[in-house]
């Protein structure tokens, strides 16, 4: 058998795994809740589900994607031979072709802004043009359609490189690049006159608002912004090799994708307030708010290309770490060689995405539960596929793992030395804290 594709680096491992956590989740999807759920208690809130929920399952997906060193329904497969856990897998799937239906329409429209951004179109600065802007791209027919595909044609043609000369490479330059281009521009916006307003929405909490709704919200944000549940960590730890430390990388990526939820909070909060602009926007509040800063600034078209660059480098590390789960399965599970593997996914996700796009335009009639197709898709994955997916992941690793395995997996085969609180409170909160965490939530959310 062919040697199977794998990361080259410590480094190149680290911005992988980064790239996938860092992406709309932080700069379009966290501002956006943030803005419509009161500001900093959601904050404190998800904050709390991240070190309590998605780190737990983030080592457990760690642990059986690199035991296994398999697609997310061959993990299952070699790690519990002859049971019925390998349908868990299925799970997984949905969930990263449902979340990249919709992310790639959203990738279509950075795309599109940066195109708009490079030919000048931002010249007014009233939000009200700029807000009628959107809306006019959002729910045209044609275009978005388009600019969805060409987002997913660079997605294909990266991973046709594979993980090391492909994900990998990419994400070594893409992802420094765009930590400067967001710390740059919160810097320019936190020093916005009249910011002051949108520091105290990040930062003072009201807890008057906070609801159960509240709580779903936040647990799924958690899961999309750290890519959890999706199959993603596990689909790359299967391509990491064994001397790698899962704590370390765990934690550095949480790390970064927090970092980078506050920073594009605070590139965004403070102009939204400065500006006078309704934080309760919704989707659309990045795509408003920032190109009403950008008409206001000196060189203020420099900010817009370099932004919607950033928000375009995002995504596509992102989508990138979605759609390899799937090929990743059709490659393993079916023998498809990766191009097929690659071609067949992005045409059932074009499918998908085009009825996420359409649904605001055409297709806006058709609502399930008062909801269009794209927020069905966005609503579904993230607040029950991840929760589940992340479920059966700690719940495997917790109950139907042998300890020892587990502990072989955390301490790299006894190389790496941790205390041995260290190794049981991370076991612990794998076996029992983060499925009843996950459990409740869900429950009380759903009801
Ligand atoms: N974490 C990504 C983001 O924040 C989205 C994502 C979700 C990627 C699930 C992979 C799996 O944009």
């Amino acid at each position: 058998m062919a040697k199977r594709d794998g990361f080259g680096s410590s480094f190149g491992v680290l911005v992988a795994m980064a790239g996938s956590a860092v992406g709309l989740g932080n700069l379009w999807r966290f501002p956006y809740l943030v803005g419509t759920n009161g500001g900093a208690a959601f904050i404190i809130i998800y904050l709390f589900f991240v070190l309590l929920l998605a780190l737990p399952i983030m080592y457990a997906e760690f642990i059986i994607g690199r035991r296994s060193q398999a697609n997310v329904f061959g993990a299952y497969k070699a790690l519990a031979p002859n049971t019925k856990w390998g349908y868990v897998g299925i799970i997984f799937l949905m969930a990263s072709v449902t979340i990249i239906s919709f992310y790639s329409v959203v990738g279509g429209w950075t795309i599109d802004y940066l195109f708009k951004a490079l030919t000048l179109q931002f010249d007014s600065s009233d939000p009200q043009v700029l807000s009628g802007m959107f809306n006019k791209v959002v729910t045209s027919d044609i275009e978005p359609v388009c600019f969805m595909l060409i987002f997913l044609g660079a997605t294909a043609f990266i991973l046709l490189s594979g993980v090391k000369e492909g994900i990998e490479k990419y994400a070594k330059v893409m992802m420094p690049l765009l930590f400067l281009i967001v710390l740059f521009i919160a810097v320019r916006a936190v020093t916005l006159p009249g910011a002051g307003a949108g520091l105290e929405f990040l930062f003072k909490p009201d807890f008057s608002k906070v609801t159960a709704g509240t709580f779903l919200a936040a647990l799924g944000q958690a899961f999309f912004s750290l890519s959890v549940g999706a199959g993603t960590i596990m689909t790359y730890a299967s391509y990491v090799a064994k001397r790698e430390s899962i704590i370390g990388l765990s934690v550095q990526t949480a790390l970064s994708d927090t970092l980078f939820a506050i920073i594009a909070g605070l590139a965004i909060m403070p102009a939204v307030f400065a500006f006078g602009i309704s934080p309760g926007e919704g989707p659309g509040l990045v795509f408003i708010t920032l190109p009403n800063i950008f008409a206001q600034l000196p060189f203020g078209y420099v900010l817009a290309i370099i932004f919607f660059l950033a928000l375009f480098i995002a995504a596509i590390t992102s989508s990138i770490s979605m759609v390899e789960v799937i090929v990743a399965y059709l490659n393993e599970e079916f023998g498809l060689g990766r191009r097929w593997a690659i071609l067949l996914s992005m045409t059932v996700i074009a499918i998908f995405g085009t009825l996420c796009s359409l649904s605001q335009g055409a297709l806006k009639e058709f609502t399930i539960f008062g909801n269009n197709i794209f927020d069905c898709f966005d609503k579904f994955s993230a607040n029950i596929l991840l929760p589940l997916g992340g479920l059966s992941a700690v719940i495997f690793v917790g109950w139907r793992m042998a300890k020892s395995d587990c502990v072989d997996e955390i301490t790299s085969g006894g190389v790496r030395k941790y205390p041995a609180f260290v190794v049981n409170f991370i076991y612990l909160s794998i076996k029992y804290l983060a499925p009843l965490v996950v459990a409740v939530v869900l429950v009380q959310g759903l009801l």
